[in-house]
């Protein structure tokens, strides 16, 4: 039994719709199986752009069977939006009954909570406050949208609509009354009960039969909840785990990491080889870095190894793929991190990053001479210019790990494979 699985190897943003696109040619499935419409997945499929948020990457491919799994949070409005999508590409689509419904007020607590002191620069689309109820056993699920009785009775077991409406009045809103809160659920009814089932069972069966599965992360290993540098991450399991611990598989033919050739961030939180605006500015505007999801500006730096490192161990990272190594072109010089500095001295490889370390030290640099050609052409490595081709081969020995792909652009046709 054996399966693939894509992850960020950053702070999210990292090109994996794309590379998800391309093995969707070798694999029939591929499953979403964490995060929601924080999300934005860029496409361009023949000159035309897509933007998915909350289906897999694979829906854009014809043909394909698509799945969203339990770990999923779904945004009902954002969902009947793709599954069009969906529909106009003939690709096939199951929703796992268990995955977890964004309901208004998750949304309404997500931005308040934005509004005060201590942000964490979020997405504002109810992610945090949806996985929240999951932990706590409570919240509604895509199952309950099958009828208004057992809907009522989610809502109101445990007084959960009563607990949820203080908090939002703590907060300073109104809530939305349950009358209508249970209308609004009930009007995704029709166009999403249609596609529930049990995507674990549905999973386990094609891989008894000999199918690799797909699975496409969100985010990046940077973010996840457990490996990332709390309070500044998202509120899913990025890493290869979010594979293990909703789908109960432990063993994967390849685990790719999805890393840029430079690095961005978006929302708050310690970024060490940040560049200052100017200079920011100039990466921002050669790679597009704006957010896919909420437009903001993308805070821009530089190849950060030490952090790099620090996701291909903790996500469970077999190989990488580089993406945009075009944007780099024109630099005489690229900056690259490669340790940390801790009171002159050069931080541990094992050191966990947590918030209190990335605030505090300071990032040493390998200066690699740039190139000056535009690479949006090249199809094969041999094409690059000597200086891309070191820089790949730096990054790769530096890592210790593979790197199988890089793309030169944002078509499909701009990705150059070396294995
Ligand atoms: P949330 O996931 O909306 O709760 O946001 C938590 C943090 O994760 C914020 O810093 C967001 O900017 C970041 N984030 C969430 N999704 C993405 C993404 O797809 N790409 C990049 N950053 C993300």
């Amino acid at each position: 039994m054996v399966a693939t699985v894509v992850i960020g190897a950053q702070w999210g943003d990292e090109g994996k719709g794309k590379v998800v696109d391309l093995l969707g040619k070798d694999h029939p499935t591929v499953v979403r199986f964490h995060g929601g419409n924080n999300a934005g997945h860029t496409l361009v499929v023949n000159g035309k752009k897509h933007v998915l948020h909350l289906l897999p990457s694979g829906i854009i491919r014809s043909g394909t069977t698509n799945i969203v799994g339990p770990g999923v949070v779904c945004d009902l409005p954002v969902l009947v939006a793709e599954l069009q999508i969906a529909a106009e590409h003939n690709s096939s689509m199951y929703l796992d009954e268990h995955a977890a419904v964004i309901l208004p007020h998750h949304i309404q607590i997500d931005q308040l909570r934005e509004q005060r002191a201590g942000k964490v620069g979020t997405t504002g689309r109810g992610i945090g406050p949806c996985y929240e109820d999951t932990v706590a056993r409570r919240g509604v699920k895509l199952r309950d949208l099958k009828n208004e009785e057992r809907l009522r009775k989610t809502l109101t077991r445990g007084d959960y609509y009563g607990e949820r409406c203080a908090l939002v009045r703590h907060l300073g809103d109104s809530f939305i009354p349950l009358h209508d809160l249970v209308g609004w659920c009930l009007s995704f009814q029709e166009k999403i009960v249609p596609y529930l089932a049990d995507t674990r069972a549905l999973i386990a069966e094609k891989m008894t039969a000999g199918e690799t599965i797909l699975f496409e992360g969100a985010q990046g290993v940077l973010l996840d909840v457990m490996q990332g540098a709390l309070p500044y991450v998202t509120s899913s399991i990025c890493t290869v785990a979010g594979v293990s611990s909703t789908f109960g598989l432990y063993a994967f033919e390849r685990v790719i990491g999805v890393a840029k050739a430079y690095l961005t961030r978006v929302g708050e939180g310690p970024f060490p080889t940040e560049l200052s605006p100017d200079a920011s500015e100039r990466l921002r505007t050669a790679g597009g870095e704006y957010g896919a999801t909420t437009g903001r500006p993308r805070r821009c730096g530089w190849l950060d190894l030490v952090a790099l490192r620090y996701a291909i161990r903790m996500g469970g990272i077999t190989e990488l793929f580089l993406t945009k190594l075009d944007v780099l072109s024109g630099y005489g010089m690229i900056p690259v991190c490669t340790q940390y500095m801790q009171g002159g001295t050069s931080l541990s490889t094992e050191t966990t990053l947590t918030c209190p370390i990335l605030e505090q030290i300071t990032p040493r640099y390998a200066e690699l001479p740039g190139w000056s050609e535009d690479i949006t052409n090249c199809r094969v490595e041999a094409d690059l210019p000597k200086n891309a081709r070191e820089y790949i081969a730096f990054i790769e020995k530096e890592t210790q790990t593979p790197i199988t792909a890089l793309s030169v652009g944002p078509e499909r046709s701009q990705i150059i494979f070396r294995t």
